[in-house]
């Protein structure tokens, strides 16, 4: 099935309650929350004590896109502080398999998000153990950068090595009607857009993306 999660990323920070009530009335399926340390990416967003204060908002699934070094040191902070579902890049973890299994442990969704030019080898191995692959279709760190095309070939190989497993293959990064479409039928099931929807008018926006045949 196919699923909206808006990247909070793009939205009007002076007003997120009103943001993600607004996302909530539109049926989204889950709040895409990006996490920056300025190290890992060279930007800067947010951390556990906000994303509690915004997890009084809403019941919407909270999907924490961790784009930090070492992950594991905030990971349980970030499951107490509301997360439902966490991403970890495999570039910025020594040791995958551990750090995957910390956010097991901690009874959540676990996700692992490759960076454009990473391949996906890595996950041959941790396949078993997760619930979600997140292919980078931009170089992580903003919103409102170009789709990088060649990852629609990246995404058709993943959807083969997932196989039948039940595992969600999200892309993040340049998604429009256009780029979602591709993306799609390359085998994605969940798309994270950030300008595209906060830009303009959201609902028509979101309307667009759900209404995508393939
Ligand atoms: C970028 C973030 C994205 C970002 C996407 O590093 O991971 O979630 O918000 O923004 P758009 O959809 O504008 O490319
Ligand atoms: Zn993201």
């Amino acid at each position: 099935m196919l699923k909206i999660a808006p990247s909070l990323l793009s939205a009007d920070f002076a007003n997120l309650e009103r943001e993600i009530k607004q996302l909530h009335s539109l049926k989204v399926d889950m709040i895409h929350l990006d996490m920056m340390d300025g190290n890992f990416v060279p930007n800067i967003t947010f951390g556990p004590d906000q994303i509690k204060d915004l997890r009084k908002t809403t019941d919407l699934f909270f999907d924490v896109h961790m784009m930090i070094q070492n992950p594991d040191q905030f990971i349980p902070k970030i499951v107490q502080a509301g997360a439902n579902g966490i991403t970890i890049h495999q570039e910025a973890t020594t040791h995958l398999h551990r750090s995957i299994q910390l956010v097991k442990d901690q009874g959540v969704k676990v996700g692992v998000a490759l960076n454009p030019a990473t391949s996906i080898d890595s996950l041959k191995y941790v396949l078993d153990d997760i619930d979600m692959i997140l292919l980078m279709t931009v170089n992580p760190g903003f919103g409102g950068q170009k789709f990088i095309k060649v990852i629609v070939e990246k995404i058709k190989e993943t959807k083969k090595m997932i196989g039948n497993r039940s595992i969600d293959l999200q892309v993040d990064g340049g998604i429009n009607e256009i780029t979602a479409k591709e993306c799609i039928q390359a085998g994605a099931n969940i798309l994270v857009a950030g300008s595209y929807i906060f830009n303009g008018e959201k609902e028509k926006n979101i309307r667009k993306l759900k209404e995508i045949q393939f």
